[in-house]
């Protein structure tokens, strides 16, 4: 069984409000008396993507436990580079992998340099056929990606949704070893079916965002920074995923009821 926790949307702005929810966020992650095999970051790790916010990302997300970041439309691929991944400066897809055992976790970038709508270019997708080509028969595979490859009835993220999801879709449906998709962008917590495998939608540290029914009018942007930082667990046990959404309380935790 590996246990693998998903944060997302950490929006490192400079400021400390969201850095000190991503602290509370580890400080759980790393007191659990079984602690995740990795942490894997879906995206929007910085709000604008300047040096400074990545510096700030970088101390911010520092633990012991195992740590892969993918970028999501607020970053920028060359400051990413430079900062997350020590890596000369430059703009092609920043696409990860990394193993616990015989589960074989794919980071794809989904970014689309300048736009805050998602896709997989030609050079991700050859990436990951390869990957898949040198993944063994036995294993099993997640893939992770910023942009939800389908709507979650936000009307702020459904528009700049991943394009052309269907090449993915036939993807995931063809290969029996991927249990499921994980993405994040959308600011709250949403499943479907994907290919006929679970598609998680992991909320975010930073802030939450509505759906479509709490939109007054047009045009609104239904966000929230009151709520606490929520995070999702994935147990991968064999083939079967199952995935379990955790608020941290900022305010501390009360154990006994309260009268
Ligand atoms: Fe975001």
């Amino acid at each position: 069984m590996m246990l693998l926790a998903q944060v997302s949307d950490t929006h490192f702005d400079s400021d400390p409000h969201n850095a000190e929810r991503v602290a509370a966020v580890l400080g759980y992650l790393e007191r659990l008396p079984q602690r995740p095999d990795a942490i894997v970051v879906t995206g929007d790790i910085t709000d604008r993507g300047s040096l400074a916010q990545y510096e700030q990302a970088c101390k911010g997300l520092s633990t012991d436990i195992p740590l892969h970041i993918l970028p999501g439309n607020h970053d920028d691929r060359a400051n990413f580079r430079r900062t997350v991944l020590e890596l000369p400066a430059s703009d092609g897809p920043i696409n990860q992998s990394f193993s616990l055992g015989l589960l074989t976790v794919a980071l794809l970038d989904s970014t689309i340099p300048g736009e805050g709508a998602g896709s997989l270019c030609e050079q991700t997708y050859a990436w990951l056929d390869d990957l898949l080509a040198r993944t063994p028969a036995d294993g099993t595979v997640l893939l992770a990606l910023h942009h939800p490859p389908l709507p979650m009835y936000s009307t702020v993220v459904d528009p700049i949704r991943l394009r052309d999801p269907q090449r993915l879709e036939d993807l995931v449906a063809s290969d029996e070893r991927i249990l499921g998709v994980l993405a994040g962008h959308m600011h709250a917590m949403g499943t479907t079916l994907f290919g006929g495998k679970p598609l998680v939608v992991a909320p975010s540290v930073a802030s939450s965002i509505g759906c479509a029914w709490e939109v007054d009018t047009p045009g609104e942007v239904p966000i929230d920074y009151a709520p606490d930082p929520a995070i999702v667990l994935h147990v991968v046990d064999g083939s079967r995923l199952t995935s379990i959404v955790r608020q941290v309380p900022m305010g501390g935790r009360i154990p006994i009821q309260p009268r």
